[in-house]
Order: C-alpha cells, then structure tokens, then sequence
C-alpha cells in the first residue's frame, strides 16, 4: 500500500482495511495501562456550535467511547474543526461564539458554568495542525509547558515525567541527548511529537487531534499514525482527518459529518465502526464521500 496515494477510492482497497476492528467492548490492549489511565466517557447531546448567531454544525449527538480512536471525516467546511473544539470548551474561545447542547465528561456537562475550564482543557487535551511548539524553548521545558495548568498527580519528579511523556511520543530516543536544545530545531514531524508530548504530560483523558498530519511528510505521518494506536491504551483520541485512508487506518469508530450548500450549518450523518462506514455505509452521502463520488 502507498502512503503518499490519497486516492480516496484507495480506501476500497480491502488491505486498507486488513487490520482486525476491535468491537466497541473491547478492552485495551494493555491491561495495566487500562487500570491505571481510565478516562471519562464523553457524550455529545444536541450540539449545536454558532459563531456570530450562525450555526456552524447543528444537533450533534454523539458517544466517544474511551480509549478508542474516533475519526471526524466530511468535506471541508462540515463543522469538523469546529466540533472538535466544542469537545473541550475552546469553541468559545472563538469570538461571539456560542454553544447550545451539552457535552458530558463522564456525566458532567463541561459547559456548566460551576465548571472550571481550565480543569477540562487539562482533562480533554488538544493538538492541532501544524505543530506548535515554543521555538527557543528547550525541548524539556516544551514538555513541561502545559503542566503547571494542572495538578501533578505525585509521581516521581519532572525528569520522570518528560522522559514518560516523550517516551510515549515516540520522540524519547531522538532527543534523549539534547534535552536543552531549542525545541524549533526539530524536524516538523518531530515537532509534532513534540506537541503531542506536552500534551501528553498533563495526562489527559482524551486527547483531540485537529488534522495532526497535513502539514507533515509521509514517512512522519505514519509515525505519528502508528503512535495514536499507541496513544489509545492510556488516552481516548479524536481525530479530524480529511485523508479517508488515515481514517480506515487508524481509527476504530468514524463519525461522518457533511454540509449540503455554504450557509447552512454541518450535520452529523453517519457514525460507527470504521470498517462499516467505509465498506457498508447506511447512508447514501456517507458512500458517496468515502468512495469519492461525493458532490
Ligand atoms: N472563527 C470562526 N468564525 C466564524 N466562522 C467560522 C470560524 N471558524 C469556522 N467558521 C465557519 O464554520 C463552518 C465550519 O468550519 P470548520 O469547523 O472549520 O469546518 P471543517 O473543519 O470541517 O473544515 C464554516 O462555514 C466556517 O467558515
Ligand atoms: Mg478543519
């Protein structure tokens, strides 16, 4: 298979999908990781995100199973970005930007105003794009930059805590010598890993990836693919991808949202596992995008 095809009509390909689904039950793959890291539920009840009054993406009801990796898939403009924000509050970071709906963590509506935002952005972490991290910073303090958000859970010291969390970025063994050299000096694809580190290092129960790839090579893209299986044993992930083969590859629930014409808000289609949204789709829009013949 080639990673550098995004063919969509490549996810038809059944070796794109040759690696077995675990069923939503399904444990994690590592039992220790499972016990120690057991993050919260998330449910989406009748979402709808606006940005001056105009609704963005409408009557969103969705479960994030956790440590499962979901994938938000639709054509550009369908609100995925902005549905990932709502996930954990920075939606209204944006200006004149409104919610309705809830979004429950483990049964608590994170826009309860008796709740602390800063709590659910450490709890519900965020990568996005392009990689951000602080160029002139060293790699170390990169790391340990979102930790003062949040309360240290008490174990080991904070040279423990970078090598955890860069170990679990797949970037410990790249730059276990060059603690204090300058974070921007990276390579994009390990700049990313970078970012996910520090967000890892807050220990987030759920991790939102907003197209963590499309700035980065195929070589750094399978990487970073490889290490958001990793990611799910400790982490549930949410991942907005528009490469449909990253989808089938990497996620085991998918959620496809369209937009019919500019001006009217997304909307949900079509959400379940991935190997039935990609082979036996129940909606007709859901087939039409992921085999290519959409619009
Ligand atoms: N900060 C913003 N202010 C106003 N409108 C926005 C803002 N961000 C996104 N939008 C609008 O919301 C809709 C959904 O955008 P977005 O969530 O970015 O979609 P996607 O990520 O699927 O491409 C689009 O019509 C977009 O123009
Ligand atoms: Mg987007």
């Amino acid at each position: 298979m080639t990673y550098g095809n995004r063919n969509p009509l490549d996810s038809l390909d059944p070796t794109a999908m040759k690696e077995p689904k675990m069923p939503p039950t399904a444990p994690p793959v590592d039992q220790q990781a499972a016990a120690r890291f057991a993050p919260a539920r998330l449910d989406v009840v009748d979402l709808t995100a606006s940005y001056r009054g105009l609704p963005a993406v409408a009557d969103v009801s969705l479960t994030i199973e956790p440590h499962r990796v979901t994938a938000l898939i639709g054509p550009s403009g369908c609100g995925k970005s902005t549905l990932l924000r709502c996930l954990n509050g920075m939606h209204l970071m944006a200006p004149h930007a409104t919610v309705t709906g809830q979004v429950l963590l483990g049964g608590t509506d994170i826009y309860d105003p008796r709740v602390n935002p800063i709590e659910i952005r450490r709890r519900v972490g965020m990568v996005f794009q392009r990689p951000t991290p602080f160029p002139t910073m060293s790699i170390r303090d990169n790391v340990l930059a979102g930790v003062h958000l949040g309360r240290r859970r008490g174990r080991g010291t904070h040279d423990d805590l970078v090598e955890q969390a860069l170990m679990r970025a797949g970037l410990w063994k790249e730059v276990r010598n060059r603690l204090k050299a300058p974070g921007g000096g990276l390579s994009g694809g390990q700049q990313q890993r970078l970012c996910i580190a520090r967000a890892l290092a807050v220990e987030p129960e759920i991790l939102l990836m907003d197209e963590p790839c499309s700035a980065l090579d195929p070589i750094s893209t399978l990487v970073i693919e490889d290490l958001i299986k990793e990611i799910r044993e400790t982490c549930t992930v949410v991942i907005v991808t528009h490469n449909m083969q990253q989808a089938a590859r990497v996620s085991d629930t998918t959620v496809f949202l369209n937009v019919e014409y500019a001006g009217v808000p997304g909307r949900l289609i079509e959400a379940g596992p991935t190997e039935q949204i990609f082979n036996a789709p129940q909606q007709r829009a859901t087939e039409d995008y992921t085999s290519g013949r959409f619009g």
